[in-house]
């Protein structure tokens, strides 16, 4: 198969090194431009920012070009561009033909721009059509959800179509290089916790309705559940750990859910998408885990699947508590949109 050219918008942070890393053996895909703001004009390994592991020779020597469709020779771009730069950027790739898969939050709760899980919510994918006509653009923009969103929304799909949720309280704890690179002072969160991300809580409510939601006459309904939660900031690397508890319409038997997660599988899987990984959820049954320094990078294609732990019952049988970790620059950022990008592709959304 021809590989497609892409281009990596926003390619030396953090996010951008991950697509770097997972994009380097890709069977369909072949990285073409790197983009950039500081960095232009500059080899790659010389702008790359943070801790990052050598990128391999033929990216190392590529130069950093400006963030404009004028500069990128590519089949679709990524876009992980800081919100603020996608607000502007992404549109106007998409004006001059491009389709941009985004991890930016800038544009994931416009009405007709997809905000996409592969195995959530594939169907959502059918909203560029909407997009294209009322725009009058040749390109696209789909979307990827927060990186706290993802592992949660993710995790609650499976048990809502089993068990209908009615609530969902979760209190996070999230990974520091989920704020992207240098984040937040080493002052600030060395041998601390920071119990406020800003606009983080709205963020994950929102767009987990959104995701869990019907697609109806090309409108996204929202899903009626009740989401509560609490973002804080950990001094841990990668890795997002949330608590959740559930309250549901059919009563829960613990040994089931367990089941109904440890066996969800969905579109990318039956597809056999490169970057699918076989199961999108593991369950752990040792009391201790999952821990984020040992669990964030779980699955056949690392840090691609969610783990779940210490699931349990709550004091109602219509309660359900557990934990989850999920990789915040990989299933939360780089990897779920080389995923949903597997998919367009399957589905020949992409040039
Ligand atoms: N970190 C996570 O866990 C995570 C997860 C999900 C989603 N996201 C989202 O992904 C995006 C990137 O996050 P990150 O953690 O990789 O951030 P980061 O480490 O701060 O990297 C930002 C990148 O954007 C470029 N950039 C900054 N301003 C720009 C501008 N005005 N025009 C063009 N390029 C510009 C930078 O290039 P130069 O170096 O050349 O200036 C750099 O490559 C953000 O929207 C973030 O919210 C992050």
């Amino acid at each position: 198969m021809k590989q497609l050219k892409v281009a990596i918008l926003g390619a030396t942070g953090l996010v951008g090194q991950h697509y770097i890393k997972l994009l380097a053996r890709h069977p369909w895909f072949k990285i073409a431009t790197l983009t950039g703001k500081e960095s232009i004009g500059k080899k790659y390994v010389e702008a790359v920012r943070g801790e990052a592991p050598d990128p391999p020779k033929e990216i190392a020597e590529m130069e950093v070009v400006p963030t404009e469709p004028k500069y990128v020779d590519a089949d679709f771009v990524f876009s992980c561009l800081p919100t603020e730069a996608a607000r502007e950027v992404e549109p106007s790739f998409a004006k001059s033909g491009f389709p941009v898969v985004s991890d930016a939050s800038a544009h994931r709760m416009d009405e007709d721009v997809p905000l996409i899980i592969p195995e959530v919510n594939p169907g959502h994918l059918k909203l560029v059509e909407l997009q294209r006509k009322r725009r009058g653009w040749d390109g696209f923009i789909v979307t990827t959800p927060n990186c706290t969103t993802v592992g949660l929304a993710l995790t609650l799909y499976p048990l809502h179509k089993t068990y209908n949720i009615k609530k969902a309280v979760v209190t996070t704890m999230q990974a520091v290089s989920g704020a992207g690179y240098p984040g937040v002072p080493s002052l600030s969160i060395m041998g601390n916790v920071i119990p406020y991300i800003s606009g983080e809580e709205k963020k994950v409510e929102i767009e987990t309705l959104k995701i869990l939601g019907n697609l109806e006459n090309s409108i996204v309904k929202p899903a009626s559940l009740e989401i509560e939660t609490t973002c804080t900031r950990v001094p841990t690397i990668d890795g997002h750990l949330e608590s959740l508890h559930i309250e549901t319409e059919r009563p829960i038997n613990v040994d089931e859910a367990k089941s109904v997660l440890a066996e969800f599988a969905s579109v990318p899987q039956e597809l056999n998408l490169p970057t699918a990984p076989r199961r999108p959820i593991i369950v752990r049954e040792e009391q201790d885990r999952p821990q984020p320094r040992i669990d964030a990078d779980a699955g056949t294609v690392p840090g691609m699947s969610v783990t779940v732990g210490r699931v349990r019952q709550g004091k109602r049988p219509t309660t359900l508590n557990l934990l989850l970790l999920s990789h915040n620059l990989i299933r939360g950022a780089a990897g779920v949109a080389i995923l949903t990008a597997e998919l367009a592709h399957h589905y020949g959304m992409l040039r």
